[in-house]
């Protein structure tokens, strides 16, 4: 879609991640200027409901005056004081207390950065350090799923499993083994059943611990629910399976909950929903509503005291940022957990859950959708051209057809994502079932025209 520049800018300065560079040349992006509840407005005024919480973030949606606050009370007190070198503030303090008592990891200890990519990042880096000074060197290496998105720095690039995330940059760097990720019912095989698929995904997962190596292997991230593959929720028993087999050779499961943390999947952690017992987990976005940036690595007491011996050896551990902790996102996300809370936020997730499966479903009878999927306040409308036969799975790549009804959205007034050939949703949590509604309507249109427009062959 193409946009009138109407401020004073030029439009070729910026360059933007998860963008077509080319297309940027000659092409306005959207430009977004205001916000409210759930929906965010352009700079000429038209509304759109952000129906994927922009990266799957703003849990609170766009205009919660609670949280400009509590941003403006920290600006106020002391809008920067690093956390580090033996110093901090009260707000992190109380952050962390507050972060452990909600953690579904006993006893849980909190470090801080800044982005989810920084928070597996610098798990992975405490995973190392902390090995390294327990007779665990070697164990270096991690498992993770192709298809998954883990962040965007180096290390956590190439835990991604496509080869637009990974390969084109020359990645991954060495030490990542990369498991199949699980998209059930697509990825079956003809007349094999969930818990056959299950333990299949289990006897590979063996297999490539045995071909690595088990003691050279640290850990394994994965999402609870893989949103970046296109929201897919695991098979049942899946990770009761996988870590069974992780226990035996002595691997620690991370909980990349960067998304599904906060209330996104009906409890507060994705952990709770898919009965994960995870030794680390990772949280970004939606503990703070995306209103500032920070995240929190969550780990479990033996992880924590791997580290201590780590520090003991060596005297500190070498490891902080400027912006970690930040004080005034501190208090964002502090005050975020306190509206939780107060109002139930998870409660309202799971109340609406009825109401958001039923409009997915209600749109299962357009010529253009192939599926949907569904899982807490997520989900996916997979897309086929009438008449076309084939898997549709899901794949980071925007497809052809993903990608036209993304554009057809825009033009009805409604922010999806697409990837590969399904549209991904993750609404606001405080959505309402009027808002659902309105949604959906503007989905259907979107997809009224996407079909129409869809060359035939
Ligand atoms: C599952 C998951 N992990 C990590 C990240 C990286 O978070 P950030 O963009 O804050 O670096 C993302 C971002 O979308 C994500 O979806």
């Amino acid at each position: 879609m193409q946009q009138r520049a109407t401020g004073n800018y030029r439009n070729d300065t910026l360059v933007l991640g998860f963008s077509d560079l080319d297309r940027l040349r000659h092409e306005r992006p959207l430009v977004l200027s205001a916000g409210r509840g759930v929906f965010v407005m352009d700079e000429r005024g038209r509304d759109y409901i952000e129906a994927v919480s922009s990266f799957y973030c703003v849990a609170l949606g766009y205009s919660e005056e609670e949280l400009i606050e509590a941003a403006m009370r920290q600006m106020r007190a002391l809008p920067m004081y690093p956390s580090g070198a033996h110093r901090t503030v009260p707000v992190v303090l109380e952050l962390a207390d507050k972060l452990a008592a909600l953690a579904p990891i006993p006893n849980a200890r909190v470090a801080f950065a800044t982005t989810g990519s920084e928070a597996n990042d610098n798990l992975i880096k405490f995973m190392w350090y902390g090995n390294g000074h327990t007779g665990r060197k070697q164990r270096r290496k991690i498992i993770s799923r192709t298809g998954s998105y883990h962040g965007s720095t180096i290390l956590t690039s190439g835990l991604g499993g496509s080869a637009a995330l990974r390969d084109s940059f020359g990645l991954p760097l060495e030490d990542h083994i990369h498991v199949s990720q699980p998209a059930w019912p697509m990825a079956a095989e003809p007349g094999e059943t969930e818990a056959g698929y299950t333990e299949r995904l289990a006897r590979e997962l063996r297999d490539a611990i045995e071909a690595a190596g088990p003691d050279t292997i640290g850990a394994m991230i994965a999402e609870p629910m893989s949103v970046s593959a296109g929201m897919l929720p695991p098979p049942a028993g899946y990770f009761a399976a996988i870590k069974a087999v992780l226990d035996d050779y002595g691997i620690a499961l991370f909980a990349d909950e960067v998304v599904t943390g906060f209330g996104r999947t009906g409890n507060m952690w994705g952990s709770q929903t898919y009965g994960i017992t995870p030794d680390c987990i990772t949280s970004a976005k939606g503990l703070s509503s995306a209103y500032q940036p920070i995240s929190a690595i969550l780990m479990s007491p033996e992880f924590h005291d791997r580290m201590v011996e780590g520090s003991k050896a060596d005297g500190w551990l070498a490891h902080s940022g400027t912006y970690h902790a930040h004080p005034v996102a501190a208090a964002v996300a502090l005050k975020t957990i306190e509206i939780f809370e107060r109002r139930d936020i998870v409660g309202h997730v799971r109340r609406i859950i009825p109401a958001w499966r039923a409009a997915l479903d209600s749109l299962t009878d357009h010529p253009l959708v192939s599926g949907i999927r569904q899982s807490g306040l997520a989900g996916a409308v997979t897309l086929r051209r009438p008449g076309d036969t084939g898997t549709n799975a899901p794949s980071m790549k925007p497809g052809g057809l993903g990608r036209a009804a993304y554009d057809a959205g825009i033009e009805h007034g409604i922010l999806t994502r697409p990837i590969g050939e399904s549209l991904v949703m993750a609404p606001p949590l405080i959505i309402t079932e009027p808002e659902i509604t309105e949604l959906t309507r503007r989905l259907r249109a979107a997809l009224d025209d996407t079909l129409a427009n869809a060359p035939r062959d």
